[in-house]
């Protein structure tokens, strides 16, 4: 046992102590001090990442300590009544907590929404108003050319083209980033468009196998895509891969995405430990997964490439 696993258990066997002590003098003179002991007690041990489960072993014990003591007691329901009352003040603070946690997660789906929709307009200005322009511009160029001589008009062209090639990538960026083919036909068609473009602007070969047989909600559908996204984003910044496996399967109510890259790899936990390696990638896959009640697994080895392994229920 190392030492802070000892001071952890030296934390549990105080917190142990006091809970018997202030339920004993609850059960004996009940009021209010007692029952503040309790709500106290439970802020502490939940401070200490103690679970409810540790908790009701600590209100077993207790209780089994003081009965010993009283022997049995005139009324033993009524006993039994109060004690239930302390062991439901110990753990307010963890309804409390919860109830904070479920607050988060809403807020972050909300936020999400308000993402999708500010991706959504950043999408439409792409597509729509730097589209047009190029045509503008390109209209602009033919209408000149007719004033230059043969040679700048030949130049004028290359211009053109390069103009033409733009005006392609912003189309096929601004699909990336909000795919109508996401909400038209779904994830998988969804990420085979996004990897068909990475692919060829990263020279790298991706495979998208899917074995799910229907549609998911589409909070789910989009947090993958975004999720995908990001993965892809990482391995083409970071991984140095010549190729990437996207599995998608259903898993026991759950849908799994396997995201597997062969490059270069990286030291998983200590890059996640680390505020300053770590940058917003990874936490906001995690946070776009928590949204949907999704976890994220890291697999990953220095020279040995990396696997992520994303996991979200589903109703099946
Ligand atoms: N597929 C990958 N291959 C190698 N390294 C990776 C991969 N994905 C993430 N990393 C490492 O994890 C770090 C954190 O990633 P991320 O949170 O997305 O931040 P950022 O991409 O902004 O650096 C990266 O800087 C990189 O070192
Ligand atoms: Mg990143």
């Amino acid at each position: 046992m190392n030492a802070s696993q000892n001071i952890q258990k030296n934390e549990t066997r105080d917190l142990q102590r006091a809970y018997t002590r202030d339920l004993e003098d609850y059960l004996s003179k009940g009021g209010e001090r007692a029952l503040g002991s309790a709500y106290e007690i439970g802020r502490a041990a939940l401070a200490d990442g103690l679970g409810v489960l540790e908790m009701a072993a600590m209100q077993h014990a207790a209780l089994a300590q003081v009965l010993q003591r009283v022997g049995s007691p005139a009324s033993l329901g009524q006993y039994l009544d109060k004690a239930q009352e302390f062991f439901g003040e110990s753990l307010s603070p963890y309804e409390m907590a919860h109830r904070g946690y479920r607050d988060a997660i809403s807020a972050l789906r909300q936020l999400n929404e308000t993402l999708e929709q500010e991706i959504q307009r950043i999408a439409h200005a792409v597509h729509d108003e730097a589209g047009q322009l190029l045509f503008a511009a390109r209209l602009a160029m033919s209408s000149v050319a007719h004033d230059l001589s043969p040679s700048l008009q030949g130049r004028l062209q290359e211009v053109g083209v390069l103009l033409d090639q733009a005006e392609k990538q912003l189309r096929r960026v601004s699909h990336e980033l909000r795919p109508t083919v996401l909400d038209d036909l779904g994830l998988v068609p969804a990420l085979e468009f996004l990897t068909e473009g990475i692919s060829k602007r990263a020279e790298l070969s991706i495979r998208v196998q899917s074995l799910l047989k229907n549609r998911c909600d589409p909070n789910i559908e989009i947090a993958l895509y975004r999720v995908v996204q990001e993965a892809l984003t990482n391995i083409t910044k970071h991984a140095r891969a010549k190729n990437v496996e996207i599995q998608l399967t259903n898993v026991d109510k759950h849908l799994h995405c396997l995201v597997h890259d062969d490059g270069v790899g990286f030291d998983a936990p200590s890059v996640l430990s680390c505020k300053e390696r770590s940058g917003l990638g990874l936490v906001g896959i995690r946070e776009r997964l928590n949204a949907v009640g999704g976890t994220l697994h890291i697999d990953s080895m220095i020279g040995g490439g990396t696997e992520l392994l994303i996991k979200i229920p589903v109703e099946t």
